[in-house]
């Protein structure tokens, strides 16, 4: 059966006449005639889904509904239960828009698994506040913290079946194991187990997770074991441990996973697949290379991928508590807005006219899939030959475009909240750089580890944040440097350039490596360098 006929069989779906741009792709027919993808896994374990709010409130969107009733077992709100939405403000629950998935839900027969109780994001800033405006002192905190558990556990009992309880806690430095968020440095290292006790008394029946990405990293899951091992000893065990599996095409192995998750499992929880999705890119790629289309190479080897990561579930299926999807549909997966915004990518299974991908037939049938099409070769992007060109003159600055290289996985980028602006200008035999940097990451000023590189001419010249030259402008940082032209780059009329901003290596909060022209994550000199051109 392995021939491009197969192929054309399973995937060669008519292409819909055209969508207006505002209406969402209505899924395609086939959908509601392809077996069910969680009756495919009847045996072994749940298969859900998370769903965004407007699938329930945006008539557009009511078609989905049937895939998702069709397809899945369980839901998650994608976003409807966390802190800010349930609790926005002190004491006013707005339970609305929750109730509202939870009622559709019961009433199509799926059940509701609860995101998240708490989390160092999506949690508005007053919870952390005092009465004069400084940091809640930690009495207030965990009161706070023991009204929100009750009330909203209180609220889905008997209609959530559990919840992630503590989502994001862990670092994958085994040696500071614990997240570095306002919950730790205000209550200190026992909020985890107290957290856990709470939610356990506000609802018992319920299953408690915790839950956390990136697991597969060795480092990550010895802070992981840490942590179990912690709880475990203070008799506040989790049932669950959730991976949440935001993975992509060329990360993590397979052989990774499967470490991870027995390790894992062998502590005694069961393991969650929380929040699956696959990301076309690799990790410090920020290109936006698949917009127009995903190449069908890629489509069929994000397939094989996937076929063989739910080959491993299913072997695994005994410790694995349920798999959920985190955004089946490609158009309304939110790794369009991560690590980049605004780059289109293809982690889901459906595509943006509705269809089923290759990678929908891997995640249902993986044996079928790899017995058709596998193994897949690897598929790479080309990198584009040309190095990207500037030209500064006296009178007119330039501006550089800084794209985000690299964000380790230690860090979740809030939309809006780093931006980076570069003006280049020539004063005489001198080229200027400032560069703003707007941060409300945390509200501390830049360490001495942000660093402002300027590649030219052969060179890289270092600026870090102690020098006097850093100044406060605005809500942000103002760093403005001169560095001299040597007279044969003057009369060259150009050099080789870059420039880098890398923000603060000793944070916790993590590292970024935001770059000009190189796209390799390195130290030396720039794999490509840039032209800067002086008219
Ligand atoms: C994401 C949602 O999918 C987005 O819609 C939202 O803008 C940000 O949060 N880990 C988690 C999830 O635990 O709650 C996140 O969901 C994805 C990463």
């Amino acid at each position: 059966m392995r021939n491009s006929n197969s192929h054309a069989v399973v995937f060669a779906l008519a292409l819909p006449a055209m969508v207006a741009a505002s209406e969402p792709a209505a899924p395609h027919e086939s959908l509601m005639h392809a077996s069910s993808l969680h009756h495919a896994y009847a045996d072994a374990f749940p298969v859900g889904t998370a769903v965004p709010r407007d699938f329930l409130t945006d008539r557009a969107y009511a078609p989905r509904l049937d895939v998702i009733r069709r397809h899945f077992d369980h839901v998650v709100a994608e976003n409807e239960m966390k802190w800010e939405r349930l609790q926005p403000e002190e004491g006013v629950f707005t339970f609305e828009e929750a109730d509202r998935l939870v009622d559709w839900a019961e009433a199509n027969g799926l059940r509701v698994w609860g995101h998240t109780l708490l989390w160092h994001n999506q949690v508005p800033d007053w919870v952390f506040e005092g009465p004069d405006g400084g940091e809640a002192p930690p009495a207030l905190l965990r009161e706070r913290l023991h009204t929100h558990i009750e009330t909203v556990m209180g609220h889905f009992r008997g209609r959530v079946y559990g919840w992630d309880v503590l989502n994001e806690v862990l670092t994958s430095d085994p040696a500071d194991p614990f997240r570095d968020s306002r919950w730790l440095r205000i209550l200190g290292e026992d909020y985890m187990a107290e957290t856990i006790r709470l939610a356990r008394a506000a609802d018992p029946d319920a299953l408690l997770a915790v839950n956390d990405y990136g697991m597969s990293n060795p480092d990550k899951l010895a802070s992981a074991l840490h942590l179990l091992e912690r709880l475990g000893a203070e008799e506040a065990m989790p049932d669950i441990f959730g991976m949440q599996s935001h993975m992509s095409v060329y990360w993590p192995p397979v052989e990774m996973i499967e470490n991870s998750l027995r390790a894992l499992a062998a502590t005694g929880v069961r393991v969650a697949i929380s929040e699956f999705d696959m990301s076309v890119y690799d990790w410090t790629d920020t290109a936006d290379r698949y917009r127009e289309a995903l190449p069908e190479p890629l489509a069929l080897f994000q397939a094989d991928r996937i076929a063989r990561v739910m080959q491993l579930y299913r072997r695994c299926a005994a410790d694995i508590e349920r798999v959920t999807h985190w955004g089946p549909f490609d158009d309304r997966n939110w790794k369009n807005n991560f690590p980049v915004e605004g780059r289109r990518d293809h982690a889901g299974l459906i595509d943006r006219h509705g269809r089923p991908k290759p990678a929908f037939l891997a995640f249902q049938s993986p044996g079928v899939f790899l017995a058709a099409f596998g193994p897949v070769p690897e598929w790479r992007p080309e990198e584009p030959e040309t190095a990207p060109e500037v030209s500064v003159r006296a009178d007119r600055p330039a501006y550089l475009r800084l794209s985000q290289l690299a964000v380790p996985p230690n860090t979740l980028v809030d939309r809006g909240r780093l931006r980076v602006s570069v003006e280049l200008a020539l004063a005489g035999d001198a080229l200027e750089a400032a560069l703003d940097v707007t941060d409300t990451r945390w509200n501390g000023r830049a360490s001495d580890e942000t660093v402002l590189r300027v590649y030219l001419d052969g060179k890289w010249h270092a600026f870090s944040a102690d020098v006097p030259e850093w100044e406060a402008s605005g809500e942000g940082e103002r760093l403005r440097v001169r560095l001299a032209l040597s007279p044969h780059v003057i009369e060259a009329g150009e050099i080789a350039f870059d420039l880098e901003w890398r923000a603060p290596a000793a944070d916790p909060r993590g590292t970024y490596l935001l770059r000009w022209a190189d796209t390799a994550y390195g130290d030396d000199a720039p794999e490509r360098a840039g032209v800067l051109r002086l008219d």
